[in-house]
Parts: C-alpha cells; structure tokens; sequence
C-alpha cells in the first residue's frame, strides 16, 4: 500500500460543486424543473474526495443519495444556487457548474395554489442569473485575489465546438465539458458520460463512453494539472 500513497492530485485543495436539477416554484404545490439526475456532479464530488479534496456540493433537485464525506449545501432554485456560489467565491480553488440550473423561474410565485378557472392559462417567465457568468466576472474583477479554477458545463444538440467555446469565452471559465445529449450513452439519467473537454486553446480531449466516475477523474487530473500551474 506505501507504495500507492503517492501525493494526491487534490490534496490541500477546496471545491465547490453544485449538482442536480433547480426547482423553479409557481404555488406551494407546484413547480418547474428538468431531467437533471445529480449523477454526474455527485461522480465528480466522490472523485474529488478520493483525490484528496475538501469538497462542498451544493445541491438541488436528485434523487441519488449523495455521497459520503462532503459538505452538503441544500438549494430548491436558481436564485438560491446563486446566493449559495456567489457568497464563497473566495474560499476555493476550484468551482464546477455540474448543476442544470433553469435559465427562466415564474416572474411570480403564488403563496396559494392557482385554482383551475379558463381554458387557459398562460405562465409569465422572467430569467434567472447566469452563476457560472457570474463567478467568471468576479474573476476578472479581483485579479489579485485567490481566483478558483472554474469547470462549466455545457449539454448541447448539435455543434459542440462552437457551443462549447461560445460558453467559454462568454463565460470567462477555464474548461467547458460539454456532451451531446442526443449521442446514445450520455447526459442526463444514466451513469455513463461521452464528453469533449476544452479549454481556452480549444479542444483539450475526448473521453469515449465511459462511466461517469472515470470521466469525472479525468476532469480532475486534467483540471489539477491546470490548477498547478497558475
Ligand atoms: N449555468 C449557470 N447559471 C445559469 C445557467 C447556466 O451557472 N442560469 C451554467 C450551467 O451550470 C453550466 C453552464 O452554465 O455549467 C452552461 O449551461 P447551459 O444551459 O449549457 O448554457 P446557457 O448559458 O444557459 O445557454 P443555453 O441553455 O441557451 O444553451
Ligand atoms: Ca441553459
């Protein structure tokens, strides 16, 4: 076993992950969500953990069990997923955005339940804060403070590269994993994953169907050699 117990490539190092599916409210019983699992950002929190990390998983709408050995942060919405990111942006070293955050919550939320009248019903939505824009642009606002190495995320149909470094520059992060959702085998509700990784010189690398563990490791290592040489 000494001979396994090399440095770890996360030791000494505080993340932040934020996971699952927000939960937009529109009356006490109802609400707006997506297909979000949580699975790909609770691979990435136990990955973290066996690499040596102090993990924080902010955590909204799954149903898998989280795991064990993390800070766990519950959230329901997109402006509680905010509040939780933006208020410890400091204190890490590495942010990711694994969370599918609703991009549009009810302009209103009604404190009684909608009763059925009309025919129809129309929805008034309004948008949600970008966390990931904004923990780019505290970055570039306090250069000379700890800045955390920021992973987004991107699910996407359609040109991945284009999507993926639109997301990156406009977002200010240092890699976007972005995956296909319509390929067989990946994005929301299995435990596989088939991801292109870029960083700001393009694509960095492809991971083929893999289980999310091992694609979550990957992200890691690749993220921790980065994070070294800052
Ligand atoms: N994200 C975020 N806050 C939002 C929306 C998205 O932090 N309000 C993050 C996601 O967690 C993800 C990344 O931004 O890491 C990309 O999310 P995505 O939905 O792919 O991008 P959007 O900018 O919302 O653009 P669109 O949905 O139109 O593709
Ligand atoms: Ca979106």
């Amino acid at each position: 076993a000494a001979l396994l117990a090399g440095p770890q490539p996360l030791s000494g190092r505080k993340v932040l992950i934020t996971a699952g599916g927000t939960v937009e409210r529109i009356d006490p019983v109802r609400y707006i969500t997506n297909d979000s699992s949580g699975k790909m950002g609770f691979a990435l929190a136990e990955a973290a953990r066996d690499f040596g990390a102090d993990v924080t998983l902010v955590c909204a709408r799954t149903d898998e069990k989280p795991p064990g050995g993390v800070e766990i942060v519950r959230v329901e919405s997109a402006l509680d997923m905010y509040e939780a990111v933006t208020g410890r942006l400091s204190a890490f070293d590495a942010i990711v955005k694994a969370a599918a955050v609703a991009d549009y919550r009810p302009l209103s939320k009604e404190d009684k339940k909608i009763k059925k009248k009309e025919d129809k019903l129309s929805l008034e939505l309004v948008k949600n804060p970008d966390i990931l824009q904004a923990v780019g642009e505290w970055k570039a606002s306090h250069p000379g403070e700890r800045q955390p190495f920021v992973i987004g995320f991107a699910a996407e149909t359609g040109d991945l590269e284009k999507f993926a470094m639109d997301k990156l520059r406009r977002k200010n992060s240092d890699l976007i994993v972005a995956n296909d959702v319509s390929e067989q085998g990946a994005g929301f509700a299995v435990d596989t994953n088939v991801v292109s990784i870029y960083g700001p010189e393009g694509l960095v690398e492809h991971i083929p169907l893999s289980a999310k563990r091992t694609v979550a490791e990957r992200i890691w290592q690749i993220a921790a050699e980065r994070m070294t040489r800052e």
